[in-house]
């Protein structure tokens, strides 16, 4: 494929799913979890319609795949043109650096949040099946697990906000 056409598509596919991931992973973390921890049972129920119905969980691991399978093949192709020049320059450092936090985001959303919130919606299954209210123990593992997805997601917000200003300014760093 000519050169720029490609530019263009894995640009396209980058900038696109990226903003998406970055955003995405900041109104859930700042605005929607916290709104559905504060809603008791209710919350429960809407965690079960967005993670089992919506499939959130799925929906971030292919924003976060095309992000980054697009932001490696741009990285390359800038080393190849250069002839490895340019990975010593100061904008592939920036951009490194903004790589570097979207993928730590990436494993921590692979191997924190998604089981987290897998295991909040079995829980929460478990105790809307029973029909009563939760046990002691239910509700002590339940607010556990609720603290840890709410800390794991501003982790990842702010990861993926200091991504983002990483890879905004690169270019342009003298
Ligand atoms: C939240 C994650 C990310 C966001 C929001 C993001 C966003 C962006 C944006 C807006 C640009 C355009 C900058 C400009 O033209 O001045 C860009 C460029 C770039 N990004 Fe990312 N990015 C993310 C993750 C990554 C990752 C994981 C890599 C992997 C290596 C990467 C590699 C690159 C490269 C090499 C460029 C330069 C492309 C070019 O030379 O035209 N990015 N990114």
């Amino acid at each position: 494929m000519e050169s720029t056409a490609l530019l263009i598509i894995l640009r396209l596919i980058h900038v696109v799913a990226g903003a998406c991931w970055v955003g995405a992973v900041y109104v859930v973390a700042r605005k929607v979890f916290p709104a559905v921890l504060a809603s008791g049972p209710a919350g429960g129920v809407v965690m079960g319609q967005l993670a089992g119905v919506r499939k959130l969980p799925m929906f971030f691991i292919h924003l976060m795949a095309a992000t980054i399978l697009s932001g490696i093949l741009l990285y390359i192709r800038n080393g190849m043109l250069s002839n490895g020049e340019w990975y010593r320059s100061m904008p592939a450092r920036i951009y490194g650096l903004g790589a570097a936090f979207a993928i730590v985001t990436a494993i921590l959303g692979v191997t924190i949040n998604s089981p987290t919130a897998r295991k909040i919606g079995a829980l929460a299954g478990t105790i809307a099946a029973s029909g009563g209210p939760p046990s002691a123990d239910q509700q002590a593992e339940l607010a556990r697990l609720n603290a840890k997805l709410q800390k794991a997601l501003n982790v990842g917000a702010l990861l993926l906000v200091l991504a983002a200003a990483s890879m905004s300014v690169a270019r342009y760093m003298p």
